[in-house]
Parts: structure tokens; sequence; C-alpha cells
């Protein structure tokens, strides 16, 4: 391998061909060594990236495989099946070691409930996999992971939570493991000695009764004792804890190092480690340990796949951080065009789209506000090579991401803006803090282009989606304010709290933390049917609940605000429930926001304008950088 650096398998569902090529190749430019491609399902009862399970996939694969070999970086494609975890394509029963219903990675999905397998179907998925890496590796791949990690259908028969078999294949850990290792064997015979095969492995399920280190390490040890396996890729979680398998900002950075090293000293075979490793500083760390042999870093590559050479060049501090926010690339389904990508980096997944340009002439852009829009667009068009003055009306960089790094465990949400602005002081951009840009201001300026970017505020009029144009009476009451005046400092005189949500992101979850830390009791009232519905794509909604129900805090549901009195809030139901007068509260507003559109209507065409991210349309911060990107990237 050229370099220690892997990157495990990660499912982005881009198209088999020169879109996953593209997606591939920056990080196999920068210097990573060894990439494993996401899974491909090897029977048609289980889902997955590619379908090994026959030769339809093979022509764009084979030809997308000699594409990426003009890099040094190999590839490893891991061998998967779904198990009880997802519903089959064909729509049957979920296949897995036995008929016990489990959790699906989404809490929405219907749980079906499994068949465990018979003897015959489980020789069949021996061959499925065996026949599965003989197509991948005539292909081209430089070697093969079985997918037995994350509670998946292998997981599924080494878990005693899943697996109560009382044949040859269940009950002892040796029954557990065997067909795991009747698969290695298998695998083995088809495509020989010559190319490496790995599984990947939780070293722990992290769930009651789950798979345990000690068990995971001994299934792995008896494996490279029995010469099966030629590297050890450790992971952790399953789908009854799946936070913990792509573990975000609540973890801290190299939270599976405590298992997964475990595993990694039990073997002699070269181990793949991770886990919220985001830098090459931290990787380098972990190997100087030496249990382990290879440092896995998946989002840190997502966020910057220039990462290995900005760190080896000496630029370590120009490496885009992954902040562990999960939206844009576990999240893809709530993302925008319901594609795999990354919060932070807007070319991410989009490189056949987003090729880099230089400007046509040079020009000045004068961008209005340095919130993350406002401040990729100017990173991008200094980039460019563009003069580029960046005006904030207030003191502070970052907009509303000012304010969401300091709710309680969203600190990281800081770490890009502090990326942008050391990215805008070295690319030159001028930056004009304190300055309030109106039209006069802009032509006077000169600027070839102007890129709005000021954002949005509050809506405090009482509007809500469930009622846009109704009136609540008594909103201008001075028990009323916004998260944002919450989060700021304000501190209301009630014991009580309610916070009205209309929205359903993570910006009531961080008014309702605020409140908890600062002692209130919290009533999180809402338009919907649960706390921060939009971020469940992204697997956080379970984590939310975990951090909010055990405080002082109750959820209500389907709720409108129907009045406000001078110490008491009234929420009528969407459905009919009897209303629910909370007293001696103070309330905060989270509803749609209202963009600051002002300077575009001043200016009215007198110089080329665009308005951008919350400016444009009050969404989240992954549009928002995207269109300070395209912005500033535009001819
Ligand atoms: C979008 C996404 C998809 C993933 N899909 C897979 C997968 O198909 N197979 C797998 O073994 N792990 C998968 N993972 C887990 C990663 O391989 C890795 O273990 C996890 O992201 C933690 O590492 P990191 O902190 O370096 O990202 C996925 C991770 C992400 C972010
Ligand atoms: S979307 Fe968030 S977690 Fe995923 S790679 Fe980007 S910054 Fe990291």
């Amino acid at each position: 391998l050229p370099s220690r650096i892997v990157r495990a398998a990660h499912g982005t569902r881009l198209t088999l061909g020169p879109e996953l090529a593209a997606y591939h190749a920056g990080p196999a430019r920068s210097g990573v060594g060894l990439t494993v491609l996401e899974t491909a399902a090897v029977h048609p009862t289980s889902t997955g990236s590619v379908r090994a399970y026959d030769d339809g996939f093979v022509p764009a694969y084979r030809s997308m495989l000699e594409e990426l070999h003009q890099y040094p970086m190999k590839l490893f494609q891991q061998l998967w099946h779904s198990g009880r975890t997802f519903n089959p394509p064909d729509g049957g029963p979920p296949w897995s070691a036995s008929d016990l219903p489990g959790p699906r990675v989404a809490q929405t999905d219907l749980a079906a409930r499994p068949i465990g397998i018979t003897r015959r179907q489980i020789d069949e998925i021996v061959d499925s996999f065996a026949t599965a890496a003989g197509r991948v590796v005539a292909a081209g791949v430089d070697g093969v992971e079985i997918h037995s990690a994350h509670g998946y259908f292998l997981g599924q028969f080494l878990s005693p939570l899943s697996n109560i078999r009382e044949d040859e294949y269940g009950g002892s850990l040796e029954n557990r493991m065997r067909l795991l290792t009747r698969i290695l064997v298998a695998v083995r015979d088809v495509i020989g000695n010559a190319t490496p095969i790995g599984i990947r492995i939780s070293a722990n399920e992290m769930v009651p009764g789950g798979l345990s280190t000690e068990e995971a390490a001994a299934v792995s040890k008896s494996l490279d004792e029995a010469g099966l396996i030629d590297f050890l890729d450790v992971s952790l979680g399953s789908p009854m804890n799946y936070t913990k398998v792509i573990g975000g900002m609540e973890e801290p950075l190299g939270y599976e190092l405590d298992y997964s090293l475990v595993l990694a000293a039990a073997v002699s075979v070269p181990t793949i480690v991770g886990g919220r490793v985001t830098s090459l500083a931290q990787a380098e760390e972990i190997l100087r340990e030496g249990s382990a042999q290879l440092v896995s870093m998946v989002r840190a590559h997502i966020a910057d796949p220039d990462l290995m050479a900005k760190s080896i060049g000496g630029h370590a501090d120009r490496v885009r951080p992954c902040i562990g926010c999960n939206q844009g690339c576990v999240g893809a389904a709530a993302s925008p065009g319901g594609r795999f990508g990354c919060t932070v980096n807007p070319t991410a997944a989009s490189e056949l789209i987003e090729a880099g340009l230089p400007s046509a002439r040079p020009r000045t852009t004068l961008v209005v506000g340095a919130g993350p829009a406002g401040l990729e667009a100017a990173r991008v068009a200094a980039e460019r090579g563009d003069t580029v003055i960046l005006c904030e009306a207030t003191q502070r960089f970052g907009g509303q991401l000012d304010l969401a790094r300091r709710a309680p465990g969203r600190e990281e949400m800081g770490r890009i803006v502090d990326w942008l602005v050391h990215e805008v002081v070295q690319l030159g951009v001028e930056v004009r803090m304190g300055v309030t840009v109106d039209a006069d201001y802009a032509l006077r300026l000169g600027a070839d282009r102007v890129i709005i970017a000021t954002g949005s505020c509050p809506r405090i009029d009482g509007g809500q989606i469930s009622e846009p144009y109704g009136q609540v009476p008594g909103i201008d009451l001075p028990l009323v304010l916004t998260s944002w005046e919450l989060i700021d400092g304000a501190k209301p005189s009630s014991d009580r709290i309610v916070v009205f949500d209309d929205v359903g992101h993570f910006e009531a979850i961080s008014a309702a933390e605020v409140a908890l830390e600062r002692g209130y009791e919290v009533i999180l009232a809402s338009r919907l049917n649960r706390p921060a519905p939009l971020l469940e794509a992204a697997r956080l909604e379970t984590i939310i609940k975990g951090r909010l129900f055990p405080k002082r805090l109750e959820f209500l549901p389907d709720r409108r605000l129907k009045s406000v009195q001078s110490n008491s809030v009234t929420l009528e139901s969407l459905y009919g429930a009897p209303d629910r007068v909370v007293e001696g509260t103070s309330l905060v507003l989270v509803g749609a926001n209202v963009p600051r559109q002002g300077l575009a209507d001043e200016l009215d065409g007198r110089l080329p304008a665009e308005l951008v991210g919350d400016a444009w349309g009050p969404r989240f911060l992954q549009l928002a950088i995207a269109e300070g990107h395209r912005a500033a990237m535009r001819a």
C-alpha cells in the first residue's frame, strides 16, 4: 500500500462508473493507501450498492477500477448481506440467523419479521459469497472484505441477541462463527492465495447482551490462527445502537479505539481501526502506539479529499474539517436532491459537476454577510483570483452558526466557521467587520458583482406553518422571545420555558438544551409528532431523545400556538385534543425565518447581484455553503 491511511467502506449510492470513480479519485491522488468499496450484495435477498450476484454490474465496475488503478491506491471490495436490517429488494421476508425481528437502521422503517434460514439456504449463502468474490476479483479489485460488522447478516449470526439457533450455527461462539468461517474458506477456494481476504467486525455491539469485545476478539484471533484472514478491519456498533456505528459530534475523536485496539492487539495480521479520526496527526499517533497498522478516515476525506496532500505538504491547518454532523453524508436522504454529499464540502460526490474554474477576468467581488454562505463565497471567489471584499454588519463571524456552536454538544459546528475564516484570511480577502452595506456603499465600491449572504431573522409575528396567516393574540408580550435571544444569553424570569418548534430541526433542540442547562423546566411543543424529525435521516433522532427525555422536559406533539397571556401560553391540538394551558412560563419561538433581502431590493439590478443561503430562502447549512460556493464559481 502506498500509505497506511484507509477509507473504510461507505455507502454513497453514486452511480457505478465515472461518477463513483471521480468521487474516489481525489483521495487517491492525495495519497490514501487503500479504499474499501461500498457494499456489494452477494444475494438477491440483500440490499447493496452493487448487485454482485449477477454479471450486470461488471462492465461499469471494471472500467471504474481501471480508471482508479492509475493511482497507487489499492481497492478492496466489501461483500455483504444485509440480513434482517433492510427489507429485501424482492419484497420477501428478510433472511437472518433466527426469526427474531430486529431494529432497522432508520427508526421509522417497518421491522419485517425475518426468517431464520435453513441449512440449505446457508449453503446457498456460502456459495453466493464465493461466487461474488470471484466476480469482483476477476473484474480487478485488489482484495475482498467480508462484512461481518454492524449487526448485518453475518453480524446477526455472530450475535447472541439475534442468533438463537439450536443447530451447529447457533449457541456457542464456535457455532455462531461457523458460517463466517465457511464463507472465508469458500472465498479462498475461489479467489486463491494471491488476493487478500479480510473481515470487518464490530469490536462491540454496544448493546447489553450483544457481541462483547472479548467474543469479537476471540472470533478474530481464531480466524487469524486458522490462517483464514489476511487483514482485520475493526469497527463498532450494530443497528441496536446505530449511533455508535458512525458516531457524530457527540462522540469524542477516536471514540472506537478503546474497543477496536483490543481486537487489533489480539491478532497477527494487519489491522484497520478508525472512528472519528479527523487529522493525519491523530492517525499517526494511533500508528505510533503500535497495535494497529492501518487507520481509516472516512468522513474526514468526504469533508476534504485533499487531506493527505495538504497535511503532508505542511498545511494541515488548511484541511477542511469534518464536523461530525452526519447530515450531508449519513443523512443523504434528507439532503438536497436526496443525494449523498457533505454539509461542509459542496463538491463532495459532485466532482463531475463542480469542476474548478479560474476567473474569466480580473474582477472585484463584494460579499455581504460573513455567515457560512458568505464566507464560502468569499473563499471560492478569492481562490479563483477575484479581488474580494467581505463585509459583515456585526463584529462576529458565522451568522447563525455563531449561535449554533454555543449550544450544548454543538461546539463542533463552529469548526467550519473557524476554518472558513482562516481560509479567507490566507487567501487575502479584505474583511470589513461592523459594516452595513447599502446600495450606495456597494455602488461606490465599484464592485463588478455582489453576492448577498445577509441571512435571515426569526419570524416573530406568530405566523405558523399550520396557520400561516393566523394571528396569535399576545405574541407581542414580553414573555415571548426567539431561540436566538435565548441562546445568546437572555434569561427569562419564569422557572419554565415553552419552546415552540414549527420546524423540526436542531434549532429547537438546541434552545431546549440551553434552557435545560440553565436550570429551566422545558416543555417542547411541536407542530410535528416527534422531536427533530428532519434529523432522522442523519440518525440523530435517537441521540436527541436520549439527551432530552431523561431531563426536566416534556414533549408535546401536534400543537399550534393559540394564544399568549401575560404569564401563560395556550397550545391548541392540531387534531382536536383539549387545549393545553401552560402557566408560569416564557415562550421561545422557533419558526420559519424571514430572509433579509433589503440590499437586493435596493440595488434593483444596478449591479449584478445574487442572493445565497438564507437570504435567498431560509433553509439549512448544507445549502447555504453550497449556494455561496456556486455563486462564487459563476463566470
Ligand atoms: C455515509 C456512510 C456510509 C457508510 N456505509 C458503510 C458501509 O456500507 N459499510 C461499512 O462497513 N461501513 C459503513 N460506514 C461506516 C464507515 O466505514 C466508518 O466505520 C464510520 O464512518 C466511522 O469512521 P469515520 O469517523 O472515519 O467516518 C459508513 C459511513 C458513512 C459516513
Ligand atoms: S456531512 Fe458532516 S459528518 Fe458527513 S463528512 Fe461532511 S462534515 Fe463530516
